[in-house]
């Protein structure tokens, strides 16, 4: 029986590492369709994530403007509480949008966060945005807005490939997610869904002012090219 289950875990890890093999390389087509198979069929066992696979539910915000799952609202308040528990809310160093910020890194999720991307974002990413590769996460970081402290963000682009962005809560008014060139708002999107856009050219955003509460949201940043890692851990 042991002989059997330690084959079984054997295979798994075999095609977990061509999987990972597969991601992080020029793999040929062959191999790509392959792991899109092998990643779609959702074969392969996976703990318990604080972060909720997609399961083919994504919809469409306006063109070039993906949601997908991504958190429940229990996690959502769960992570809320776990940074406002952390504290340390401030902007990176030398950012020209700075904002009241945790890194996901600090907070222990940092691991998890970008497996989930592998595992989960990049298939809907890449199929979207066809023939477009993903290069990994470079950054994760939950914001915070309140009247005491950061209440609006200028409009700016992200440094970022396809950045993702999740709202936490929406026990407030206004600080809306706003994209003046789409003219689209994140205003009706629910808790815990995730907006993926293109960050770096087409769609600069801005949130308004806060009027009433407090806001958190959680924003993921996408590398631009192999080697592009941020989070005040490498180069902006
Ligand atoms: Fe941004």
């Amino acid at each position: 029986m042991r002989k059997i289950l330690k084959g079984a875990i054997d295979k798994t890890i075999a095609g977990l590492e061509t999987a990972k093999k597969s991601l992080s390389g020029f793999a040929d087509e062959e191999t790509k369709l392959k792991r899109r198979e092998m990643i779609d069929l959702d074969r392969t066992p996976e703990a318990p994530s604080i972060f909720v696979p997609s399961y083919g539910e994504i919809e469409r915000l306006d063109d070039d403007m993906l949601i997908v799952n991504f958190m429940s609202k229990d996690q959502c308040d769960d992570l809320i509480a776990i940074a406002d528990k952390h504290n340390g809310w401030e902007p990176l160093p030398g950012d020209k949008f700075p904002a009241y910020e945790i890194r996901m890194r600090e907070l222990g999720f940092w691991e998890e966060l970008v497996k989930h991307w592998e595992r989960h974002i990049y298939p809907i990413i890449e199929r979207y945005w066809w023939p477009m590769e993903m290069y990994g996460i470079r950054d994760a970081f939950v914001m915070k807005y309140s009247l005491e402290t950061q209440r609006a963000l200028a409009c700016h682009t992200d440094a970022s490939l396809v950045t993702g962005s999740v709202k936490l809560n929406d026990d407030y008014a206004g600080a809306n997610l706003v994209f003046p060139r789409q003219g689209v708002s994140n205003e009706d999107v629910e808790v815990g869904k995730c907006i993926l856009f293109p960050g770096q050219v087409s769609h600069g955003h801005e949130c308004t002012k806060l009027r009433q509460g407090t806001k958190y949201s959680l924003t993921m940043w996408s590398s631009r090219h192999p080697g592009d890692i941020g989070g005040g851990y490498g180069t902006y």
